[in-house]
């Protein structure tokens, strides 16, 4: 999830692109950079130089690297990274600069392999590892194929491309002129006086202009001093000119009324609010582009490990801590419900310091979002040092855990601010799964009509999971009634199979930002002790989707009421056998038994934030804790 600028007025533009990319950073900023046309007068029929800086690391970096090579001129554009193909280094940040023309992206182009291929084949040379630097090859091509404009040659590169982005070109041969464009990624326009911004996000210009056009998916600009021309692009084929409509279009500017401390969390409360709401994008984006529908099947590239290493392995071993652990069980029943291969999971803090019996014929599959946790990175190189294959499941390129792993499925949840993890818990499932269809059909245990059910309903799901954000109401009231009215101090979490791990991470999250102590259980274990807590003041949240435990679970509910447990209950939608029986209900759509967890983990993060709010504790910074534990 990077961060984009860009500015055409008549002001010096370098130190409003620096700032507005300072407001943006809380997008992730593993390197930065900007491209200026330098206005000042040039030698008769000379086109104005187009300055580009960019640095790896913080911003201050860039602005250090600008003080001792200054880019004059009131028309630029800049980014600040957030890796997702290619390590962050300078030759991978943005803008990147073919010919006359510099390029800034967020988002990911699908078929960035294809294309590259074409461009090598044709003689283009590439300096760097992204998918960006490709639409800059396509629109100077564009231009030298004759294109008039840099609108006209952007409109054609882009039909070329699929995928998600919100992209601003700049070229010396128009100096007048910022081509913005939107698919899938954020892009708004703030129209100043005499001046425009654009942007990723509305922070970055909040504080010059309160008049912003959001920007919608296939709109393409042009932006001048004191102009704005928006078209729809629509592409109807291969993308050659005759099979490209443009229709003008008319976006009025609305009013932000949104204070810049607000404007950062987009009007949320909360990160952890945004976040939890971000889910449905983020999955998206973690699937995009790697997901085969043809063949019911993963793009190998994406996994990063040969079809010899997947027929090979002998057992799968997941390692991490915390949230990621919850993920990591999910990913173990997978593991052998897809691909039929055995699985364990392990909290890493505890495998590193027992005597593993781990190695060759062992893949161990390192889960964490921010790839730095010290217990996780130990048992890692444990398991390394004893000659298992790793392959890092992380939400950080180039973190610890990666650079140590053999392989990589990164998680595209961008950066996650919030200290208790949602929308990393619901990406690391879809790279758990992604990864078990892929074993699944390497090793031949998992047919491909099945893998095409899993993988269709998986690319539903974000669907299904904005129907169950529509209740963050509801579950508010449960948080208030349940919770908060009732000051209660305990409460049990119940599940079984896939929602055993859901249960476990609805208390994590209920404990971790409300302080309320609560208990994830396995449903089955209720009679090996646990029923001796229940009584009236006991809230117990039961996970009940529509899968073959669903009965049993149901009994487990009956044994609760039996001795007076207040019961809060996620059933399927129509539910009636629990509901009748429990005080509070959230109804979940159905989704396949397999895909479960996407769906019922949502209402639990969301009754575990209105607790924590409503109870008024500090939610995106919760006492004693820290979003990295690089501490042992
Ligand atoms: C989850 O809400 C917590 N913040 C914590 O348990 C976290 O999941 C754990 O520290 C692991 O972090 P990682 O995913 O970055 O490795």
């Amino acid at each position: 999830m990077c961060g984009i600028v860009g500015y055409i007025g008549p002001r010096a533009c370098a130190p409003l692109l620096i700032d507005g990319l300072r407001k943006l950073e809380y997008r992730g900023y593993d390197s930065a950079g900007l491209a200026v046309i330098d206005t000042s007068p040039t030698a008769l029929g000379e086109p104005p130089k187009l300055g580009v800086v960019r640095s790896v690391g913080k911003l201050g970096k860039l602005d250090d690297a600008i003080r001792e090579r200054p880019l004059p001129g009131n028309i630029g554009i800049g980014h600040t990274r957030w890796a997702t193909h290619g390590r962050p280094t300078e030759g991978n940040a943005h803008p990147h600069l073919v010919g006359d023309v510099a390029v800034v992206h967020n988002g990911i182009l699908e078929n960035h392999v294809e294309l590259r291929n074409e461009l090598v084949a044709l003689g283009r040379k590439f300096l760097s590892e992204t998918d960006t630097e490709i639409a800059a090859h396509l629109i100077d091509i564009e231009l030298a194929n004759g294109a008039p404009t840099l609108l006209e040659a952007t409109k054609l590169a882009l039909s070329r491309v699929r995928g998600a982005y919100a992209i601003a070109a700049v070229s010396r041969r128009e100096p007048d002129v910022i081509v913005v464009a939107k698919s899938f990624s954020p892009l708004v326009l703030g129209i100043g006086d005499g001046e425009v911004f654009a942007a990723s996000d509305v922070p970055a210009l909040i504080q010059h202009t309160r008049d912003v056009i959001f920007l919608e998916d296939g709109d393409i600009c042009e932006l001048r001093a004191g102009a704005v021309k928006i078209e729809r692009l629509l592409v109807h084929g291969d993308g050659s000119p005759e099979r490209i409509t443009v229709t003008p279009v008319v976006r009025h500017p609305r009013r932000i009324d949104w204070s810049p401390a607000q404007a950062e969390k987009q009007g949320y409360k909360h990160f952890m609010l945004k976040e939890i709401f971000e889910q449905p994008t983020a999955l998206e984006n973690t699937l995009r582009g790697r997901v085969s529908l043809d063949d019911g099947d993963i793009n190998s590239g994406e996994i990063g490990l040969s079809p010899e290493i997947a027929r090979s392995i002998r057992r799968v071993v997941l390692l991490a801590c915390g949230t990621s652990h919850h993920a990591a069980i999910a990913g173990r029943n997978w593991i052998e419900s897809v691909a039929k291969v055995p699985a364990t999971v392990e909290l890493a803090s505890e495998f590193r310091y027992r005597d593993a019996i781990i190695g060759e014929g062992d893949l161990v599959i390192a889960v964490s979002q921010s790839g730095e946790t010290a217990d996780t990175l130990a048992a890692v190189r444990d398991a390394k040092r004893q000659g298992a294959h790793i392959l890092a499941v992380a939400n950080v390129v180039g973190s610890a855990i990666p650079r140590v792993a053999d392989a990589s499925l990164y998680t595209h949840a961008g950066p996650e601010i919030g200290v208790a993890s949602t929308k990393a818990f619901t990406t690391q499932l879809s790279a758990l799964l992604m990864f078990a269809v892929w074993l699944g059909r390497r090793r031949e245990t998992l047919g491909e009509d099945r893998a095409k059910q899993i993988l269709q309903r998986a690319i539903e799901l974000p669907t299904a999971m904005r129907e169950v954000l529509d209740l963050a109401d509801a579950c508010q009231k449960i948080a208030r009634r349940q919770i908060v009215a009732t000051e209660a101090n305990h409460c049990l979490f119940l599940g079984r199979g896939l929602s055993y791990p859901i249960a476990l991470e609805g208390a994590l999250k209920l404990k971790e930002i409300s302080y309320v102590h609560a208990e994830g259980y396995a449903a089955g274990e209720m009679k090996h002790g646990p029923i001796a807590l229940i009584d009236a003041a006991m809230p117990v949240v039961v996970v009940a989707p529509k899968d073959h435990h669903y009965e049993k679970i149901a009994s487990n509910v009956q044994e609760v009421r039996a001795r007076e447990g207040r019961v809060i209950a996620v059933v399927p939608k129509g539910d009636t056998t629990i509901a009748e029986l429990a005080q509070d209900v959230i109804e979940i759509p159905d989704v396949d038994p397999e895909l479960t967890p996407f769906i019922t983990v949502i209402p639990l993060q969301l009754i575990a934030y209105h607790a924590a709010d409503l109870k008024g504790t500090d939610v995106d910074q919760p006492r004693n804790l820290a979003k990295t534990v690089t501490v042992e």
